[in-house]
């Protein structure tokens, strides 16, 4: 069987953060806890919002996480704390786990692991339990705080129950039972979280997942800077809109070329079909889509479904009032991309002497199209890529899902000081708000391990 995540003995002697945390455990329910589980976030450095369309990404973990104190409890509840006073305790009975998505708080994202991994392994009654959780993510800033916050549950909820699973096991029912929540994102952030390993980013492949190392080049640095503009996903319907356009151009292109479209929802298993190259598709998608917005009516006309099949079928129920729809854009940005992360790869895996130039262009070609065609930027992150471009930087995009959040940077490594004190100057300095958030919004970052238990030794 395929690995489950590792269960580390550790002396928490030299572990502050876990020593605290079992400090908080201690004083909020006056008892040990049994074991910690840790899951972190992730960077994407190049393969944005084409998860969902099947195609392949590739981040890496950052060394910020989820770390969650946890004992098993008689009470056929589970009590959930955060060490964060703006996130509010919660108890809920273990059979009446309900999630509300009008109202995404965040011990919902906790539910939603607990729930998933519960219906996974059909546990019934699941475990009691005690949890307090402590995060150093960002939260809304890109980093996945929340799909990290997820796979911490489904890890607790795996341990608490004295069940085992694979890493893959728990990163494809993660992404699933995130949806609890009402976003449709793919699997990259709960993939990366289990699967990621120190030292190296992955390349994450879906459908079967699967990830693979890639050595990013010595004498570049991957630093991570935030624009400070929250963004969440699940309480907007940008992300859904997106996911949405993707699908209906799918059913668009393949209607084009004869295929029988009604059961095909993703731009890559479009291409799957018609046995074409990514290049092909874009000649595709130029040949057969205009530019200019769709409207309800046209894709109804187009693809012969009535207005109410269209909302039944197709469209998502944050997405149901929806009017104009951007598929050339979006499918020219799908197949761009998805052809960037297999050129990045394939020059880690070469390693030219150009290779960080390289690189950088792919990346800085990346973000003009989440930019112009995919339209998930906005003017903070366009204006702070534009100052890491300036202070040194030879790539810098948005990363995640946009619409603020944050920049990934690559920076050779003899500028980096530089580089940090120009970015500080000209972006954070000059605004007090985010002067105050600076500490946490920029640092270097280098590819972290994925998710484990730890167990006091
Ligand atoms: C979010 C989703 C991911 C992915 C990114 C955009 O993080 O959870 O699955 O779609 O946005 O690349």
């Amino acid at each position: 069987m395929a690995a489950a995540p590792p269960k580390i003995k550790v002396s928490f002697g030299g572990n502050d953060r876990l020593q605290k945390l079992k400090e908080a455990f201690r004083g909020k329910y006056g008892q040990t806890p049994l074991f910690f589980a840790r899951a972190p976030g992730r960077v994407n450095l190049i393969g944005e919002h084409i998860d969902y369309c099947g195609y392949a990404v590739l981040p890496m973990a950052i060394e910020q996480n989820i770390l969650a104190a946890v004992s098993v409890s008689d009470l056929s509840s589970i009590q959930l704390a955060n060490t964060d006073p703006k996130y509010k305790d919660f108890t809920v009975s273990v059979d009446g786990i309900s999630i509300d998505r009008d109202n995404p708080q965040w011990h919902y994202y906790f539910l939603c692991g607990v729930r998933g991994i519960g219906e996974h392994l059909s546990l019934s009654p699941l475990a009691g339990m005690r949890c307090v959780v402590d995060g150093t993510i960002p939260a809304s800033s890109g980093l996945s705080s929340s799909s990290a916050l997820v796979c911490c549950a489904g890890l607790v909820t795996m341990e608490a129950n004295q069940t085992s699973l694979s890493k893959v096991t728990l990163a494809e029912t993660c992404a699933k039972c995130e949806r609890y929540i009402g976003t449709e994102g793919g699997g990259m952030d709960q993939s990366i979280s289990f699967l990621a390993e120190e030292g190296t980013a992955k390349l994450i492949e879906f459908n079967p997942l699967r990830a693979t190392d890639v050595k990013l080049p010595d004498g570049a640095v991957f630093v991570i800077a935030n624009c400070c503009v929250e963004m969440n996903k699940a309480a907007s319907s940008h992300f859904n809109m997106r996911v949405v356009e993707c699908r209906i151009a799918t059913k668009m292109l393949a209607k084009a070329r004869g295929l029988d479209w009604s059961g095909l929802l993703k731009l890559g298993d479009l291409q799957k079909e018609l046995r074409l190259s990514l290049e092909q598709m874009l000649e595709l998608v130029e040949e057969v889509l205009h530019p200019e917005p769709y409207s309800r009516d046209e894709i109804c006309r187009s693809l012969g479904i009535s207005a109410q099949q269209l909302r039944e079928d197709v469209l998502s129920a944050n997405t149901q009032h929806a009017t104009d729809f951007k598929l050339y854009q979006r499918a020219r940005h799908v197949y761009g991309e998805a052809a960037r992360v297999l050129q990045f790869k394939a020059v880690c895996d070469s390693s030219p002497v150009t290779a960080v130039a390289q690189l950088g262009d792919l990346m800085n070609q990346s973000h003009a199209s989440c930019r112009d065609l995919y339209e998930c930027s906005c003017s903070e992150l366009d204006q702070l890529v534009d100052i890491c471009l300036q202070a040194g930087a030879v790539g810098s995009r948005l990363t995640g899902a946009g619409w603020g959040g944050c920049t990934v940077s690559m920076v050779p490594g003899e500028r980096i000081d530089s580089f940090l004190q120009t970015v500080r100057e000209r972006y954070y300095a000059p605004d007090a708000r985010r002067s105050a958030l600076e500490e946490q919004s920029l640092f270097v970052t280098r590819p972290g391990g994925g998710a484990a238990i730890f167990i006091e030794e």
